[in-house]
């Protein structure tokens, strides 16, 4: 009976620093530009393999109905040849519906995490691919830090990192369905505004460095929904951030600021009836170094020669 190699990872979520929807495509999804960022806010994701003849995936505790986590072992398996069980455990902390990548953010651990445990080799093409089949922010969290995402949000350019900043984030308990959002949006699209946008997005691709105020173009079709998110933003704004935003395609709203003071008062000025049944938390702003050596640290004593993807010490 082999022994079971076991790993303890965390999920980060992300952030649009930017997002621009141009126009929808043959293919029903929507064109995007936009700027991903990974984020210190995280789930927990305990995965184990032990080698064997039959393959199982199991995953303990779930109360998420098709978790994605579930669909990104299955792609492993089904790619990497390895029989085994595989069992996981997720913690979730990162709110859902919200526009923070959580899902997707889960079913790229196991991408990452999986292959390493497992003694398979997948290169970070083909892991990009299963990722993109998963869902369109899967492929970002293959990358993490600061990134360019264009087309369906899949195809990304690294991007160097942005400015340091301490981060607010007001969750505040509305669930928005990002194919709604994208209904909603897809309604007041008009191929007019496209030149304006890409031109605006690439300045801000180029500076981002708060000269240029960023965009999210989910905000006046979602607050038009959700009236309490317009008056988040405005509660961070006050705040004295440099940027405050919505996320994706929301619900959750950001703020971004010099010092951890004035991030430290704009956390606690969220409180009262629009945060009801929501939550507020501190983040950083997670760079790309960051990101990969917490991902090293992650699977130490499971990897072996010093790669992206992390390659596997059980590799046969
Ligand atoms: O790719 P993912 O499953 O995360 O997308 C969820 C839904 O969001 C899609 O079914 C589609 O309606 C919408 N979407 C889109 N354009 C994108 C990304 C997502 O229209 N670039």
């Amino acid at each position: 009976m082999s022994a079971t190699r076991r790993a303890r990872v965390r999920a980060l979520a992300k952030i649009n620093l930017d997002l621009r929807v141009l126009s929808r495509r043959p293919d029903g999804y929507h064109e995007l530009r936009t700027i991903f960022q990974t984020i210190s806010l995280a789930d927990r994701l305990e995965i184990g393999f032990t080698p064997g003849r039959k393959s199982s995936i199991e995953l303990k505790d779930d109360a998420i109905p098709n978790n994605l986590v579930v669909r990104a072992a299955q792609a492993v398996m089904d790619t990497i040849r390895r029989a085994g069980r595989v069992e996981m455990r997720l913690s979730k902390r990162i709110p859902m519906g919200a526009g923070l990548g959580g899902g997707s953010s889960d079913a790229a651990a196991v991408l990452l995490a999986l292959p390493v445990l497992a003694g398979g080799e997948v290169e970070l093409g083909e892991l990009c691919r299963l990722g993109r089949e998963l869902g369109s922010d899967v492929p970002f969290f293959l990358l993490g830090g600061t990134a360019v995402g264009i087309g369906r949000g899949t195809e990304l350019f690294p991007l160097p990192d942005a400015e340091r900043r301490e981060g607010v984030l007001a969750a505040p308990g509305v669930h928005v369905s990002t194919a709604e959002a994208y209904g909603l949006l897809s309604a007041s699209l008009t191929t007019a505004l496209q030149e304006n946008k890409i031109v605006s997005f690439q300045s801000q691709a180029w500076e981002w460095g708060c000269r240029q105020p960023a965009a999210n173009d989910f905000e006046p079709v979602v607050f038009g929904r959700h009236t309490v998110l317009a008056r988040l933003k405005r509660r961070l704004q006050r705040g004295g951030a440099v940027s405050a935003m919505m996320t994706g395609s929301g619900s959750a709203v950001f703020g971004l600021y010099r010092t951890a003071e004035e991030a430290g008062r704009a956390l606690a000025s969220l409180r009262g009836g629009e945060m009801a049944g929501g939550k507020g938390f501190r983040f950083s702003l997670v760079s790309r170094a960051r990101y990969r050596s917490m991902w090293r640290r992650a699977l130490d004593g499971h990897i072996g020669a010093n790669a992206w993807p992390l390659r596997s010490r059980y590799l046969r």
